[in-house]
């Protein structure tokens, strides 16, 4: 980790830039790297184990993910990720968002996913993620079409966590 990487605010529900489809990368730069490196350390510091660019403001479609154990890093970093290829088995597995603090629910999806993307160096990567990792990718390539883990639940425990985020939206525009 670079000593120069900064840490950016999350943008959190319902922050519109977290509802829009973000702009593919057409020329990765000193600034892109620079862009991977902060998102990582604001990923880290949160602690989250993966984070999109519109989650900092930045409609750019740029990812970072560590689907590690703590003592094994398993940092990715992706720019312009594609899907390229789904299992027909899925699995349920518990998420959550930093930009949706404090609530998680079971969110059903491909098991096993093909990525491609470009690397920090603008080469063509592709990876096959299972487990935790799918799950990840998926939620992290979704936040940048304006997709959260909540559209893929049903809509009574969608309202319920919706009903949650505006009382504590309505609560904190008290305070200020
Ligand atoms: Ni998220």
């Amino acid at each position: 980790m670079p000593v120069t990487a900064k840490l950016m605010p999350i943008i959190k529900m319902p922050d519109p830039i977290l509802r829009r489809t973000a702009m593919p990368v057409s020329e990765i730069t000193d600034g892109t790297r620079q862009l991977l490196d902060d998102m990582t350390a604001t990923m880290y510091d949160a602690p989250g184990i993966g984070l999109a660019a519109p989650q900092v403001n930045i409609s750019q479609r740029i990812i970072v993910m560590d689907c590690g154990k703590d003592d094994d890093s398993k940092l990715i970093k992706m720019v312009n990720p594609e899907i390229i290829d789904v299992s027909e088995a899925h699995t349920l597995l518990e998420e959550g968002c930093l930009s949706i603090p404090d609530q998680t629910a079971d969110v059903e999806r491909p098991a096993e996913v093909k990525v491609q993307y470009l690397d920090e160096n603008g080469v063509s990567q592709s990876i096959v993620a299972n487990d935790l990792l799918a799950a990840c990718v998926q939620h992290e390539i979704d936040h940048l079409n304006g997709v959260l883990f909540i559209d893929h639940i049903s809509r009574l425990k969608r309202d319920m966590i919706l009903r949650r985020i505006m009382k504590e939206t309505r609560q904190s525009t008290l305070k200020n």
